[in-house]
């Protein structure tokens, strides 16, 4: 099996308190990894962990066979140019149309031709399916567009690793359904590794691969999705059932 990451004894908090207990676990590539659990319990705080807005206070990351506390700076922004994150509340920014707001990343670095950006904003437009509202300012767009555009922005630096922290939060069914979708065309086409916070079954059901389930801080489950749907933990039961 090929581990992108691995999250080895890992422990961190806030002040005084801890918030991840001692978690063991790893992001298989290619694949949906959710990450599941009551609000409050962690879930962004692993998110923000990996990448690197929160020191760990015990335990290592391991990325492609390294702990990056060993890194270099300059491998350690190599790491995290392959990292895109579509935050919580990922917003766009307001004062720019799509197309300029899916080429910051892109034109922040400072290494891209106008045409080059371009291309590749055009490409990440249509693979979100909206090409045609490229001129379009985030308030002239619906919920669910304005989401596919922040995953559109999240990719544009073509990251091996995608984070989402519950993407279709505030989204219609539909529309969550067809983010689920955008998000395994990711996995599927692209080749991308997605860790997916999320608690809306629905989306579990249908893009989850791998499953990490937190209770208090601790890991109730980590394995297999179809091993946890079929698993006897009654703490996960209660979850599959709520
Ligand atoms: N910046 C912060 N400072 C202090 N405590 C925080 C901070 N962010 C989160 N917490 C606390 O850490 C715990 C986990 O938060 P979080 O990871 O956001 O949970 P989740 O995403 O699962 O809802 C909560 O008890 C929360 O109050
Ligand atoms: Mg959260």
């Amino acid at each position: 099996m090929n581990k992108l990451l691995k999250l080895k004894n890992l422990s961190v908090g806030y002040n005084r308190e801890i918030v991840l207990k001692n978690l063991n676990f790893f992001i298989e590539k290619k694949k949906i990894t959710v990450i599941l659990g009551k609000s409050g319990s962690g879930k962004s705080t692993i998110l923000k962990t990996i990448i690197g807005l929160i020191p760990s206070i015990t335990g290592e990351i391991v990325f492609f066979d390294k702990i990056i506390d060993y890194y270099s700076e300059k491998e350690l922004s190599k790491f995290y140019n392959k990292i895109g994150v579509l935050f919580q509340n990922g917003a766009l920014l307001n004062s720019m149309n799509l197309f300029d707001n899916i080429a910051l990343p892109m034109r922040m670095r400072f290494e891209y031709e106008e045409q080059e950006i371009k291309e590749r904003v055009s490409t990440k437009l249509d693979q979100v399916g909206l090409l045609k509202f490229a001129e379009k300012y985030p308030a002239e767009l619906s919920g669910g567009m304005k989401k596919r555009g922040a995953l559109a922005r999240a990719m544009i630096l073509e990251p091996e690793l995608i984070l989402c922290d519950e993407p279709s939060a505030g989204l219609d069914p539909v529309t969550a359904s067809e983010l689920d979708d955008l998000m395994k065309k990711m996995r599927d086409e692209l080749g991308a590794t997605l860790i997916v916070v999320t608690h809306e079954l629905r989306s579990i059901n249908t893009i989850a691969d791998n499953a990490l389930v937190l209770n208090e801080g601790k890991a109730e489950f980590f394995g297999k999705y179809d091993d946890m749907k079929n698993s006897n933990n009654e703490f996960i039961n209660k979850f599959l059932r709520s």
